[in-house]
């Protein structure tokens, strides 16, 4: 099989800001995945923990749909016999069924930004959600019913409001924004109107909106009132606190994304708790993770599908 093919399946993952993080290196039977620096997001993840998630999404991806072409995988993480970092995938044709099914997902997966019916999740399907997120170095807590969701809510309102206030975050989140369908055609990468649930605008009128009549705590309500509106909330927490145990717990989402996917579950991102660095550490401690690092927090629940996010073609994140 030709291996690029797997490539177009890896880079519909999700990324933070649909930054799209990666390259890719196709050699003899090897995928090498690469960050690619250029694209990172300073203000936001100053240490590149997102980057790297994003990365391990994208691994796992390729790992989904090489599953799905019958193809075994290999996969070492950041080895030192490669001149470059990155995560080395070496595949080998295998025997057998796709026993997991998540193939079809790949393409069905989205950032679900909008408003949810509260309907409660089957506790098989949570169950099915809980076991998708299994991988070594990496916990998934999910926060289910009011009693369990409220306490949660204080962080949300407080990372919320802290990034809304910092310029410096606004103006790096603006910069990611496709205001119009020109732009996202343009780019095919960053967050289109239209698929995070706003009206297009020319870039002017949307960067003026975003950095001047924007206010934090209506943003901050907005985000918790969308907390409250959900089934469930999932907190990703990794064990430690480098490239390795990012990339597995963005194999641990992704995988958790996919099966959500598949099961009719819509998700999306309420990571401000987890990005501010402050609230982050008073989250850890309300939860009682000692040293590990709580990173990603997702909302679920049932909604209607958005638009679609682009995705910039393969040629464009393949090295030679
Ligand atoms: C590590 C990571 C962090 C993310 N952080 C946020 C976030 O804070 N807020 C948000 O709305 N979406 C967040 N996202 C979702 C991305 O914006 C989304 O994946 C991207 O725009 C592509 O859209 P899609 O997931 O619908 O394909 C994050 C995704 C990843 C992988």
């Amino acid at each position: 099989m030709d291996l690029k093919e797997l490539v177009q399946w890896a880079i519909k993952a999700p990324s933070g800001h649909n930054t799209q993080p990666w390259q890719f290196k196709i050699s003899d039977q090897t995928i090498g995945i690469l960050p690619d620096l250029r694209r990172r997001l300073p203000v936001v993840d100053p240490d590149d923990h997102a980057l790297f998630i994003s990365l391990g999404c994208a691994l796992e991806n390729l790992l989904v749909a090489a599953n799905h072409f019958k193809l075994d995988a290999k996969v070492e993480l950041f080895p030192s016999s490669e001149t470059e970092e990155c995560i080395l995938v070496r595949f080998a044709p295998k025997e057998g069924r796709d026993e997991d099914q998540l193939f079809p997902a790949i393409a069905t997966r989205q950032s679900n930004r909008g408003t949810y019916d509260g309907q409660p999740i089957p506790p098989v399907d949570l169950e099915t959600l809980q076991k998708a997120t299994k991988q070594e170095g990496v916990r998934c807590r999910m926060f289910v019913g009011s009693a369990a969701v409220e306490p949660l809510l204080q962080f949300i309102l407080e990372g919320t409001r802290q990034q809304y206030r910092d310029k410096t975050f606004v103006r790096e989140l603006a910069s990611w924004i496709r205001f119009n369908q020109a732009e996202a055609k343009k780019f095919q990468d960053g967050l289109y109107a239209l698929a995070i649930g706003s009206p297009t605008a020319p870039r002017w009128l949307g960067t003026l909106f975003m950095t001047v009549f924007t206010n934090p705590e209506s943003m901050a309500h907005n985000f918790s009132a969308l907390a409250r509106g959900s089934s469930a909330l999932a907190l990703f927490i990794a064990l430690k606190n480098d490239k390795s145990h990012w990339v597995q717990l963005g194999r641990s989402f992704q995988r958790f994304a996919l099966t959500a996917a598949s099961l009719g579950i819509a998700s999306a991102h309420l990571n401000m708790p987890c990005e501010v660095v402050a609230v982050r550490k008073r989250l850890q401690e309300h939860l009682q993770l000692g040293d590990a690092q709580p990173l990603l927090l997702l909302r679920l629940g049932y909604g209607k599908p958005m638009p679609y996010s682009l995705r910039r073609p393969p040629e464009k994140v393949l090295l030679s």
